[in-house]
């Protein structure tokens, strides 16, 4: 190469060895090869050298091309490098740190224990059916053969709601879950089979009772239902819900004023230690009975040709046996240390309660 060519290739090495970024890198490039670059300059004037030195000439440029395409390739890729040095060492993450948790609800115990009769129940063809928690006076008592001044009615401490629907009936929050039976036979053809969980409201409020509580009630009504299938039925679902596959169940004879015969229903427990099961003392759970014949009639259902049984119980009751949950307040206080005890996780099924 002659002393210019020589000189261009040095001069642009010390022009990329001063560029310390790719932008200073790129306008070294244009000036170089660029349009006007000094080294198109030098290719556009190869036409105006003599013949005889034009050879020689040409081939000095291609050389000195490529010794220039060569440093500037080589400075650009480790100006990319750097670039990315610098950017790595800044977006650094520390993929050992723990994640965040999002934080993740928990199902109430109430809600689980719905959800838990709603499976058993439904393993047994039981459909759920809801109703109004303002009911009429007719459908929360009248219907369920118990008549305006039946004491039934004082010992249920109802709340009455002011004013009067429009069949001119008193207006009532619901005492148990009872009208959804009248509901359900009023409006479904039997044969029925459902359970109906909601809430229920009597004006009561200490350690053991709240003025809103929960029930689950049952009904079935089909043309040969007997007593049989009624202790069959609920001692098969005490068994599953409590997890106790010899929990003992006994039948006590009982009156509500909707069923004939009635029945309280009683589990075997442990009255000291509280656990479910042996210890040979009976603690009360539910009530039940065969339909009242009246009740049937009632609700348009011919009492000849159809009968059933019922039963009801108080979710919180439940809830709190099977988990060891001493007091009923807090079941309503939203009181996130109680919830995070005693709530379930919702992924992990069963598995929070137990400590898992
Ligand atoms: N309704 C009754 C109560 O609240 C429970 C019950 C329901 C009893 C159905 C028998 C049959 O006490």
């Amino acid at each position: 190469m002659t002393d210019d060519l020589l000189a261009l290739k040095a001069e642009t090495d010390a022009a990329l060895a001063a560029a310390t970024d790719l932008r200073a890198w790129d306008a070294v490039r244009i000036a170089v090869l660029g349009r006007n670059g000094s080294l198109t300059g030098l290719l556009k004037d190869l036409g105006k050298t003599a013949p005889e030195a034009r050879r020689a000439r040409g081939a000095a440029l291609n050389e000195l091309k490529d010794a220039l395409n060569g440093a500037i390739e080589a400075r650009r890729l480790a100006l990319e490098g750097v670039a990315l040095e610098v950017r790595l060492a800044q977006e650094r993450m520390d993929v050992t740190l723990p994640p965040r948790l999002a934080p993740a609800g928990l199902i109430h115990p109430i809600s689980r224990t719905m959800e838990e009769m709603a499976a058993i129940f439904g393993a047994m063809g039981f459909a759920i059916a809801e109703g109004p928690d303002i009911e009429d006076d007719w459908r929360n008592f009248g219907a369920l053969n118990i008549p305006a001044h039946h004491p039934a009615r004082q010992d249920m401490d109802t709340f009455y709601v002011p004013g009067v629907d429009a069949d001119g009936r008193q207006r009532v929050l619901r005492t148990h879950t009872s009208p959804v039976q009248v509901r359900t036979m009023l409006n479904q053809e039997p044969p029925l089979r459902v359970i109906v969980p909601g809430r229920t409201y009597r004006a009561d409020h200490d350690a053991t009772h709240s003025p809103m509580f929960h029930q689950v009630e049952g009904l079935v009504i089909d043309r040969a239902i007997t007593l049989g299938h009624l202790k069959g039925c609920l001692i098969d679902f005490l068994r599953a819900f409590f997890g106790i596959t010899s929990l003992p169940v006994r039948f006590r004879s009982s009156y509500f004023p909707f069923t004939e015969p009635s029945m309280e229903v009683d589990i075997g427990w442990n009255r000291k230690t509280g656990e479910l099961g042996g210890g040979g003392d009976w603690l009360e759970i539910l009530g039940s009975g065969m339909v009242h014949p009246k009740v049937l009639a009632n609700c348009g259902i011919d009492p000849r040709e159809w009968q059933g049984f019922a039963f009801g119980m108080g979710i919180e009751r439940v809830t709190m046996l099977k988990h060891g949950i001493a007091d009923l307040r807090p079941f309503y206080e939203s009181d996130i240390r109680w919830l995070r005890h005693y709530g379930f996780n919702p992924l992990a099924p069963a598995m929070l309660h137990e400590g898992v």
